[in-house]
């Protein structure tokens, strides 16, 4: 089941007609130490991401310069028109016997067929009389922080999965950090993006002020703060890590957990994502503008071009900065770039 069938009716209370949304998966793109955002152009960025999307993703993508529709050949999303690029930092068990770090694996999400990557979602949560405005071209926003040390549950937070299931994203029953006891089912990472914006900026230099939560963060609702007065559709992250095979009482408890986001965070509060928008012409409105009709949702919205999983997962791209970090399995030394581990 998946938690919107519930979030529906008992948490929303928003007329059915309003609560289709786009829930598809983005494969793996590339695993790379870059981050054309926050460190456009440089080469390499301080610690790595894991990129989905058009394979035009580049060191250096300028707003309203870079059309990642015309320069992409393929996207590793269901949504054959989406280009778009989304990335969020990889996760790493840090080894409690001898410090080296390995890799965390991903899977696929429930009813989606994927290599990696992370699933998408677009929400209709801040939409007023069914209506949201699409994203604009060079439009981009970050949301979380890697610096953050404070619990931002509401926006984002970690599933232990094998717990019992069905509830919304960023319930009180996820935690703000990683958690501290083993996961047989895996750890979900949520990152739930702001709903609102401001109609003018396509970015700002935080990389968030130009958007708003209309709540205090977590899942929207149709009270968009004045000087953000737009509804958008809201983004959300889902990243599935496979800690299974992590299963060692010693690894876990109070205050205690062997995983390691890529920026050197041992605590899971500085989970961030970063989002790029590239979907062609206005496909995106389109999809929007039919959610209500029932003709569009999850994976499978008649409005749009879809893709195999097959298709989806054959579009790649090589890294350009070229390095180990920590291939299938394998144990490195250090986080690339030597990020020290702080708690
Ligand atoms: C990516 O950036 C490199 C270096 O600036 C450039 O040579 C290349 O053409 C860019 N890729 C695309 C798809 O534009
Ligand atoms: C380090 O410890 C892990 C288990 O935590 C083990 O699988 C790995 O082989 C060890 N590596 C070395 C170099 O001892
Ligand atoms: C997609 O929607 C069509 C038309 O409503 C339906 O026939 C098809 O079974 C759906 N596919 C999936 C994967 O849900």
């Amino acid at each position: 089941m998946f938690w919107y069938a519930l979030a529906a009716s008992a948490l929303l209370g928003q007329h059915v007609s309003a609560q289709n949304m786009l829930r598809f998966a983005c494969s793996q793109l590339t695993v790379e130490r870059a981050d054309p955002l926050v460190t456009p152009g440089q080469s390499p960025a301080p610690h790595t991401h894991q990129i989905v999307g058009g394979n035009s993703f580049n060191l250096t993508m300028e707003p309203a310069k870079y059309d990642p529709p015309s320069k992409s050949t393929c996207t590793t999303c269901t949504y054959s028109e989406d280009f778009s690029n989304y990335w969020t930092a990889s996760l790493y068990f840090k080894s409690p016997e001898n410090g080296t770090f390995q890799r965390v694996p991903q899977y696929a999400n429930v009813g989606l067929q994927q290599d990696g990557g992370m699933t998408v979602y677009y929400m209709p949560y801040s939409a007023k009389n069914n209506k949201m405005t699409a994203f604009k071209p060079g439009f981009r926003m970050i949301a979380g922080d890697p610096m953050s040390k404070k619990n931002n549950r509401a926006s984002i937070c970690h599933r232990c999965l094998g717990n019992g299931e069905g509830f919304a994203p960023c319930d009180a029953k996820d935690t703000g950090e990683l958690p501290n006891k083993y996961c047989p089912k895996g750890i979900r990472a949520t990152i739930i993006f702001p709903s609102c914006w401001d109609g003018k900026n396509l970015d700002s230099p935080d990389h968030k002020s130009h958007v708003a939560y209309s709540n205090s963060g977590g899942l929207g609702s149709t009270n968009c703060p004045s000087t953000h007065p737009v509804a958008i559709p809201q983004v959300m992250y889902e990243i599935m890590w496979d800690t299974g095979k992590y299963k060692n009482n010693a690894y876990y408890g109070a205050n205690k957990q062997p995983f390691v986001y890529s920026f050197g965070d041992g605590t899971g509060f500085g989970q961030h994502g970063d989002y790029l928008f590239g979907w062609k012409d206005d496909s995106l409105q389109k999809a929007m503008d039919a959610l209500p009709s029932g003709k569009c949702a999850n994976a499978n919205c008649s409005v749009l071009k879809i893709q195999s999983g097959k298709d989806s997962m054959t579009c790649k791209k090589a890294q350009q900065v070229v390095e180990d970090v920590g291939k299938d399995g394998a144990w490195i030394s250090q986080l690339p770039g030597g990020m020290p581990v702080t708690y």
